[in-house]
């Protein structure tokens, strides 16, 4: 199907270490082998929207190396429609440490995502949703989603990592998805209710937060939905967060309403949270809706 959803960001392979306890700074942790897995939050959106039935194209930019390829593959496997630029720069890549614990820690070498610029937005035609992260330039994030926003489409924001975020990329912005980290960051201390409210009022429609193991709540029309937490046994958060943005794409852009559109990020992200690695850990739309059912009874 031609895509309606538009992910553009980064894309990287990852470097998965198992570590006893993540490393402090100046300290040595030994893990055993290291594995590799896609990754990188804007190929991991995409590939999570895929899975889940989303029509979505990628956006990204890779290097001249095998890296590349590997990534692809990944994206194609999963029907991602492959947009991808190149660039003479070396594929980013991403190291991460997961805890016994489950918790992760996660340098990224920028490379390649570093050369997204505005330019390389092609055409927004036929597209309905542009889901944007900050792993590549801030102003090729701000260009795309005022551009996105001129075209009519619904503009969706993970604003992970946490950066400080310019008024006029808040404007553009419809749907904002935080963890709490990003809330805090983004609105400084309060109430969760009104750290969220105060940063629709400076653009978004909604505003999502993540909460972990505790689901996650939003501030949509004046009203905070809340959603409980999917119980799973946590091996590997890596990718949660992506996989809740991936899948809550696809449900919107099919029409679910926001309520259940949470209710399936959700379990998505709980889901991911049972296997390791971002892009490997991510469910098909069928292992959703059966977890969905079992947990509505
Ligand atoms: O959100 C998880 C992702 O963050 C990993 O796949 C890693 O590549 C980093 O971008
Ligand atoms: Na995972």
């Amino acid at each position: 199907a031609a895509p309606r959803v538009l992910v553009a960001g980064s894309a990287n392979l990852d470097f998965l270490t198992r570590v006893p306890h993540l490393p402090a700074p100046g300290e040595t942790v030994l893990g055993p082998e290291y594995v590799t897995a896609p990754g990188g939050k804007g190929a991991n959106q995409a590939v999570a929207c895929a899975r889940a039935g989303g029509a979505v194209a990628f956006l990204g930019a890779l290097g001249p190396d095998p890296f590349a390829a590997s990534l692809l593959a990944s994206l194609r496997q999963s029907g991602v429609h492959d947009w991808t630029v190149r660039v003479p720069v070396p594929t980013g890549a991403a190291f991460i440490s997961v805890s016994e614990a489950g918790e992760n820690s996660i340098t990224v070498a920028s490379g390649a995502n570093a050369h997204l610029t505005p330019e390389h937005l092609p055409g927004l035609r036929g597209l309905t949703h542009l889901a944007l992260q900050l792993e590549v330039p801030l102003p090729t994030v701000g260009a795309y989603a005022r551009a996105a926003k001129e075209a009519g489409l619904e503009v969706v924001l993970n604003a992970a990592p946490a950066a400080p975020l310019p008024a006029d990329l808040l404007a553009a912005v419809d749907l904002l998805m935080v963890n709490e980290g990003e809330l805090t960051a983004l609105a400084g201390p309060g109430e969760p209710a009104d750290q969220l409210a105060a940063l629709s009022a400076r653009g978004p429609h909604t505003v999502i937060v993540t909460l972990g193991a505790r689901g996650a709540g939003a501030w949509h029309a004046g009203e905070l939905l809340r959603v409980p937490g999917h119980p799973v046994r946590a091996l590997d958060t890596t990718g949660a967060g992506d996989t809740f943005a991936g899948v809550l794409l696809a449900a919107l852009s099919e029409g679910k309403s926001l309520g259940a559109a949470l209710r399936r990020a959700n379990v998505g992200a709980a889901l991911a949270c049972t296997r390791p690695g971002a892009q490997p850990s991510m469910p098909a739309r069928a292992e959703i809706e059966a977890a969905l059912g079992a947990s509505e009874g």
